[in-house]
């Protein structure tokens, strides 16, 4: 699929030089991207806005976070504050396509 690529080379971008994932990171395929798109107006919109930007909840702006993908997976995972933790409703594929999926915001810049 076309998109699985344009988020490869998104993702690959965003890591750099460095290549260090750091922290925790799920050892699974993350879902494509289009359908972590999905999964994101589903669970995320709602506070982020389909853009990153809504803020609702005080929401931080998505296209202006400086986690990287192994940090997204852990708060989209366990929640902070009134962000509400996904472990029971999205599984580890899920959660790391739509990490990845965040990082559309950034390159939207
Ligand atoms: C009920 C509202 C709400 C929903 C739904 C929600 N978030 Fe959040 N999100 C927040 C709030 C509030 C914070 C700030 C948490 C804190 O630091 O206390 C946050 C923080 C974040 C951060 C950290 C940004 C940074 O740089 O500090 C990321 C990444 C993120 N959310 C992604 C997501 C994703 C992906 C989803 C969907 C799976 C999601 N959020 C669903 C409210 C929400």
């Amino acid at each position: 699929m076309k998109l699985r690529f344009v988020w490869a080379g998104v993702l690959a971008g965003a890591l750099g030089a460095c290549g260090s994932e750091g922290g925790q990171h799920a050892d699974v395929e993350p879902i494509p991207l289009d359908l972590a798109q999905k999964g994101y107006e589903q669970k995320c919109a709602l506070c982020h806005g389909n853009d990153g930007k809504l803020g609702r909840t005080g929401a931080p702006d998505l296209t202006t976070s400086k986690m990287n993908p192994a940090e997204r997976e852990r708060i989209i995972r366990y929640g902070k504050g009134l962000m509400p933790p996904q472990k029971d409703v999205l599984n580890d594929a899920e959660i790391a396509g739509i990490a990845a999926y965040l990082d559309t915001f950034l390159a939207a810049e």
